[in-house]
């Protein structure tokens, strides 16, 4: 007979390689020094063409890729700063409304209202150096005749605990689903394996751990606690802040949030970091972070930096490696309890999609507070 802790198929077999993708969530689309003012720049985010632009102003706005007369790239027309004219007949439209301005080949007697034309578009906030994207749950909005309706709420933001802080971010793209990019996000096991540096943690320091989980809206949270006395950083930095303890809280929240915070004494260091679906087998990963840690430490960003490029790189390749295995389809599993958060995520989102097609509440698949064990 099976028990509960055998292996489960996973649900990854059910969504490879077509996994299913989020609408109605705000998404990291570009860093905001990649958009100089003036200029438009295309991206893919959710298997949707989008030109993003940042207007003379310096206000960034997105439009969707396709003129709404006879779908040429809107990116491939000319962008004034406020309108772009689409390159195959001359219409324009306000960058940030997608409203049709302007087309040429009407005569005066042709009363034809071009205001009630749109280009698609969407919802634009720019967030901790990082412009953000709603990606709404029906096609783009906007788009022939209708305006866009607004995104219900703001664009995520990282949250800061003292005024003056720093900065930084890292992106990578993975040659994967969103689904792996985000379960190898929150996969405790690969640790030892992928991440070993003198000066992190080796194998051999694989030891047993038991961290307590809660469910939070739409989400859920590895609740606050001293992390691992396994690694040498975390030594450095309760002597350096001189505090008795560290707290570290990591959360993950749908679609694709993982925020940490880490906070001794005044000190803190506060991440977050997603994993956007550009196409059905592709990902891109950005971290963005915030501390003010080290302020006075000379090369402390710079170390930082390191450390964390060190981490995105080894599971960039990781990840490379592993769409090789995934080409053809094998069979997976998730295994308690290191894959548990893991299940959790793919509870979470099939709650998600059930509370869009059917209405109702959002069944949290997590009910109370819950300890996992494993060792890493
Ligand atoms: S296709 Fe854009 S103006 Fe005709
Ligand atoms: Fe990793």
């Amino acid at each position: 007979m099976l028990t509960s802790s055998m292996p489960e198929d996973s649900p990854l077999q059910s969504q490879t390689p077509d996994s299913l993708m989020l609408f109605g969530f705000w998404y990291r689309a570009l860093p905001s020094d990649k958009l100089g003012r003036g200029k438009m720049d295309t991206i893919t985010l959710l298997e949707q063409p989008l030109v993003i632009g940042r207007d003379q102003s310096g206000k960034a706005f997105a439009l969707r890729d396709a003129c709404p007369h006879r779908g040429m790239p809107l990116s491939c027309g000319h962008f004034d700063g406020q309108q772009i004219e689409c390159s195959y007949h001359g219409w324009k439209f306000d960058a940030h409304s997608g409203q049709c301005q302007l087309i040429p080949s009407l005569v005066p007697e042709q009363t034809l209202k071009i205001d009630r034309i749109y280009a698609g578009s969407y919802e634009c906030e720019e967030r901790d150096d990082f412009i953000w994207v709603f990606i709404p749950d029906l096609g783009p909005s906007g788009a022939g005749f209708t305006k866009r309706a607004a995104a219900p709420t703001s664009a995520p933001e990282i949250p800061k605990f003292s005024e003056h802080y720093k900065l930084a971010y890292l992106t990578a793209d993975l040659p994967c689903s969103v689904d792996h990019g985000i379960i190898g996000l929150m996969d405790p096991a690969h640790g030892p394996f992928v991440h070993q540096a003198w000066w992190w943690r080796s194998q051999k320091s694989i030891h047993e751990k038991h961290k307590n989980f809660e469910p939070i809206p739409y989400g859920f949270r590895m609740s606050a606690h001293t992390p691992s006395s396994n690694s040498a950083p975390y030594k450095l930095l309760r002597l350096y802040a001189d505090a008795d303890s560290i707290t570290t809280t990591i959360d993950f929240v749908l679609p694709n949030l993982r925020s940490e915070i880490i906070r001794a004494g005044k000190y803190w260091f506060s991440s977050l970091t997603t994993v956007t679906p550009i196409t059905r087998n592709h990902c891109r990963i950005d971290v963005v972070a915030a501390w003010n840690l080290f302020r006075w430490f000379p090369f402390g960003p710079e170390l930082l930096k390191f450390v964390f490029a060190k981490f995105v790189e080894q599971d960039r390749r990781t990840m490379e490696l592993q769409s090789e295995g995934l080409k053809h389809n094998p069979h997976l599993m998730l295994i308690d309890d290191a894959d548990r958060p893991a299940k959790w995520y793919f509870g979470l989102k099939n709650a998600m999609f059930e509370m869009k097609k059917n209405g109702g509440e959002f069944k949290h698949p997590i009910t109370s507070p819950v300890t996992l064990r494993w060792r890493s």
